[in-house]
């Protein structure tokens, strides 16, 4: 019974270590996204054009290994709370529909934010002018959030 119990709290603290991981990489990565639509992209024309071209490629390749790690760290997260949920959510249509169409809205993000901070020449012209595909993913992300969130909330059983 005693080892039970050890293993209930250490899930408990794996549990929360998750939650905290996955939260903070969406904070992380949607507000970055955010300031770039609303802040960076709308100044970028204050800079000279010689000198623009590298303040992108110096601000990519920064954000490139968070997008790269950020990824990782919703897939680990992400899968870890899914198996944690399933017992929970047996029988549970609605929660399974709205999970996979979560999950499959968050591989089409990672798709393209993937592509912003790559160097695959096929879609220089997205890279190049980058505002409707940064729109794009935060109304993708934004729709996560808001299922992720109901979800949370609304509880099973
Ligand atoms: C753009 C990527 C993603 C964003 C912005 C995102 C965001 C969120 C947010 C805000 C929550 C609610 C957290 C809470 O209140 O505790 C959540 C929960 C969750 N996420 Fe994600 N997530 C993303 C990707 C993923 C991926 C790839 C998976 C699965 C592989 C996943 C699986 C889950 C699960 C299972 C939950 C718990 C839902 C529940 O309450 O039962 N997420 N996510």
């Amino acid at each position: 019974m005693a080892d039970l119990g050890v293993v209930a709290m250490n899930l408990f603290g794996l549990d929360v270590l998750s939650r905290v991981v996955h939260i903070a990489t969406a904070i992380t990565l949607v507000g970055g996204s955010i300031f770039m639509a609303i802040a960076m992209i709308p100044s970028l024309e204050m800079i000279p054009n010689e000198q623009r071209a590298a303040f992108v490629s110096a601000v990519r390749d920064r954000w490139k290994r968070y997008v790269h790690g950020g990824i990782g760290l919703f897939l680990l997260s992400g899968f870890y709370n899914y198996f944690r949920a399933i017992p929970k959510h047996q029988g549970d249509g609605l929660y399974h529909a709205l999970l996979g169409t979560k999950m499959l809205l968050a591989f089409v993000i990672f798709f393209l934010a993937s592509v912003m901070v790559g160097r695959s020449a096929k879609f220089e012209s997205w890279r190049q002018n980058p505002s409707k595909v940064l729109r794009v993913m935060i109304i993708l992300a934004v729709l996560i959030v808001a299922m992720s969130g109901f979800l949370k909330i609304r509880g099973w059983q």
